[in-house]
Order: C-alpha cells, then sequence, then structure tokens
C-alpha cells in the first residue's frame, strides 16, 4: 500500500506557529512518526509539503501515475479558498481523508467552510498531531480490508 500525506501552506512552520491551535509538534515530528507507522505495516508512507497551489495539484496529479492508494491531506488555508485544489482530488479520485490540527468548527467563521469535506471519506479536525495518525490507522485499515 502507498499513502501520500499532503500538507498546505505554513505548515511548514508548525512548531512555532500559533502553538494554542497547532500545538508544538513541528511537521518533520509528524512527518516521521506517520512514515515509521507505515513501515511497522509494511507501507509506504511519503509525505510533501507545499506553500503553493499548484505544487498541490501537480503533486496529486502525480499520485495518479504513482498509483498512490490513499491520500491524507491537510489543505491548510486552501480548505477553506481552493475550487482547484478540490478539482484535482475529484480527477485523480484517489480517496482522501481531511485532517485539520484544529477544530476550525470553533474558530472564525471563515473557517467553518471546507471545499473538501463533502469529498472526503472522512474528516479529522480539533486533535492536533494525533489527529494525522489516526487517519493513517484508518488508511492502513482501509487498504488492509480490500480485496486485490
Ligand atoms: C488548519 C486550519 C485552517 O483553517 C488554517 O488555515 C490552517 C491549518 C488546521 O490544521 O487546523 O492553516 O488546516
Amino acid at each position: 500500500p502507498h499513502v501520500l500525506v499532503l500538507h498546505g501552506p505554513n505548515l511548514n512552520l508548525l512548531g512555532s506557529r500559533e502553538p494554542k491551535h497547532y500545538g508544538l509538534a513541528t511537521l518533520d515530528d509528524i512527518n516521521r512518526a506517520l512514515v515509521a507507522r507505515g513501515e511497522t505495516a509494511g507501507a509506504q508512507v511519503e509525505t510533501y509539503q507545499h506553500n503553493h497551489e499548484g505544487a498541490l495539484i501537480d503533486r496529486i496529479h502525480q499520485a495518479a501515475l504513482d498509483a498512490v492508494d490513499f491520500i491524507i491531506i491537510n489543505p491548510a488555508a486552501y480548505t477553506h479558498t481552493s475550487v482547484a485544489l478540490r478539482d484535482a482530488l475529484a480527477a485523480v479520485a484517489i480517496p482522501f481523508v481531511e485532517v485539520h490540527l484544529s477544530n476550525i468548527y470553533a474558530r472564525e467563521a471563515f473557517r467553518h467552510h471546507s471545499y473538501f469535506s463533502d469529498l472526503a471519506v472522512g474528516v479529522v479536525s480539533g486533535l492536533g498531531a494525533h489527529g494525522y495518525e489516526l487517519a493513517l490507522e484508518y488508511a492502513l485499515r482501509h487498504l488492509q480490508n480490500r480485496t486485490p
């Protein structure tokens, strides 16, 4: 199994960025834990962060060519703005879980709408870095139960 974890803009600053919303774990901490968990399950976990919308879209297109089985994505601010990123996920039709470190429903009204949630298998919001791990557990189980 091949899982791609995508991180949107400003998530490279995790650890120092608004820790009351996003916690103290760095993106490296999060990514390392996910890759290690993948290894114990015999899955390839790849991670990618970019601050540019187009780079994230290109990476999603590439995922289809790479036969990625499952995507975990925190679109960050693009959650609330990007029809283009949504359309890329719809185009490749790779199942995905949407993750947010913070509870977007407990914050400003402009964060309450997501362009991704209705296409997602599910959404994890407000559980901090642990949310990524839960999403990965779901993906691993989902891929295990798949008939070859
Ligand atoms: C976020 C929530 C978004 O509203 C925000 O723009 C982010 C991070 C989260 O992980 O809580 O950059 O996706």
